[in-house]
């Protein structure tokens, strides 16, 4: 039966009623625009994130290539080289291990009041209009300034810093862009290659305190540095990883805030509850609603038989909602019980940075609530749209007003 098709812009931007005729009538289905089968069960998702020998990150990646793009990716360092995400044992060991020691808890620990630092000051830019695009003006900002300062980029240089991730994410995981955009994406890239490669000789030369400077000096089991190559994957990984969902998670959490004022009360009265807050945004709106994986043998869930070399879409959007694990899914409650919800991820790609994306989150959404007194939406809720992508969900901007 057709349920329609996650390819759809209808669907992404609408994506509830699609995943629970899913999860209840079609848990394993064959996408027919898309061609990839869409998992949507939390324990099958789950089970899969977990099976990297049955469910492959590195053939599982969509890739595009062209003689136009390769053309270009000539005059830079050539296209990115797999190492976290699209990656696989025994290769992604190497680079985990390395990045694995970059946001401990720890550290991140010790970030919080540099955080809240920047989170106070994008609020104090905007405070006294009354209004503004909050999803531009603090969800975008934060993240990326948070990153440029780790990886040593001068703030003036922030905007650049962000187009290069907007493009890294439409042309990785976007599936819904033409050839002409693959040709201006390979040649922003080159652009951000060329600019980090100047940026980690000068590291090379004078070591800083900083990211940059880490990666540099890092070296392998084999006492061997990180490439040019791999470098560039690595920092790329980590815009990627790092921006766009923390953005669109912290947008969410603000648009619960306003939705719940009974519960933006209780979290005023009891900061304790932000932890909770926090967890509830990261699962009812996944900033990453699904990733892709080719299954490396036959394969059978449920019953039903995925081929061996079949594209499988794990979708977390859906899990995250599988009424299965979650009484009422889509409510948000602060004293929900229930097992863990896999927005970060499962297995040996969980996520890198879930803890600094989880401190960023918190704090930026303590001080809207606590700084922005009578937050209310600047246009009908029905008028806000997101963004078409497969796998990514995020706001296109988000007027609100206050005071
Ligand atoms: C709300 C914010 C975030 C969400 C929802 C999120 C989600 C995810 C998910 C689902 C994965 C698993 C990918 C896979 O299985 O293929 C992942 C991996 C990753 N994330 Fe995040 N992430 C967030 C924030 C961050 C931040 C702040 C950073 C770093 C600055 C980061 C860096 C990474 C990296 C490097 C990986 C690759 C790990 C690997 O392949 O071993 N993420 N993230």
């Amino acid at each position: 039966m057709n349920y329609g098709s996650l390819m759809s812009p209808e669907t992404q931007e609408c994506p509830w009623d699609f995943h629970k005729s899913l999860r209840t009538d079609a848990p394993v289905y064959l996408d027919p625009q898309g061609g990839f089968y869409v998992i949507s069960r939390y324990e099958d998702v789950k089970e899969a994130f977990k099976n990297w020998q049955g469910y492959s990150s590195k053939e599982g990646f969509p890739r595009y290539s062209s003689e136009a793009t390769e053309r270009i990716y000539a005059t830079g360092y050539g296209d990115f080289v797999d190492t976290l995400t699209s990656n696989d044992p025994p290769s992604h060991d190497r680079y985990r291990s390395l990045v694995n020691k970059v946001f401990t808890a720890d550290r991140v620990n010790r970030m919080e009041a540099y955080i809240q630092q920047i989170v106070d000051s994008l609020i104090d830019n905007f405070i006294d209009q009354g209004r503004t695009d909050i999803h531009n003006e603090f969800s975008m900002k934060l993240p990326v300034t948070v990153i440029a300062d780790q990886l040593g980029v001068p703030r003036e240089k922030i905007s650049q810093l962000k187009e290069w991730t907007d493009v890294a994410v439409a042309s990785s995981v976007g599936l819904m862009a033409s050839d002409e955009d693959h040709v201006r994406f390979a040649e922003i890239q080159v652009e951000f290659q060329h600019y980090f490669v100047e940026r980690l000789e000068e590291r090379r030369l004078q070591p800083r305190d900083d990211l940059l400077t880490d990666l540099v000096q890092t070296r392998t089991e084999e006492e061997q540095p990180l490439t040019t190559a791999e470098l560039l994957s690595v920092i790329r990984t980590l815009l990627v990883g790092g921006n766009e969902t923390t953005t669109n998670t912290l947008s969410a959490g603000i648009v619960q805030l306003i939705r719940n004022p009974r519960i933006a009360d209780q979290l005023r009265a009891d900061p304790t509850l932000y932890a909770s807050l926090v967890e509830e945004v990261l699962r009812i709106d996944s900033a990453v609603q699904g990733l892709f994986r080719m299954a490396t043998q036959d394969m059978n869930i449920g019953g039903v038989d995925i081929p061996r070399g079949s594209i499988c879409h794990l979708r977390i959007g859906s899990a995250n909602h599988d009424e299965a694990v979650y009484e009422c899914p889509g409510q948000l409650r602060l004293d929900r019980r229930s097992k863990r919800h896999i927005a970060f991820g499962a297995g040996i790609h969980m996520c890198v940075g879930a803890m600094l994306a989880r401190k960023e989150i918190a704090l930026g959404l303590r001080a809207v609530n606590e700084r922005l007194s009578n937050l209310r939406l600047a246009v009908p809720e029905e008028a806000l749209t997101h963004v078409p992508n497969v796998a990514l969900r995020g706001f296109t901007s988000l007027p609100v007003a206050f005071g």
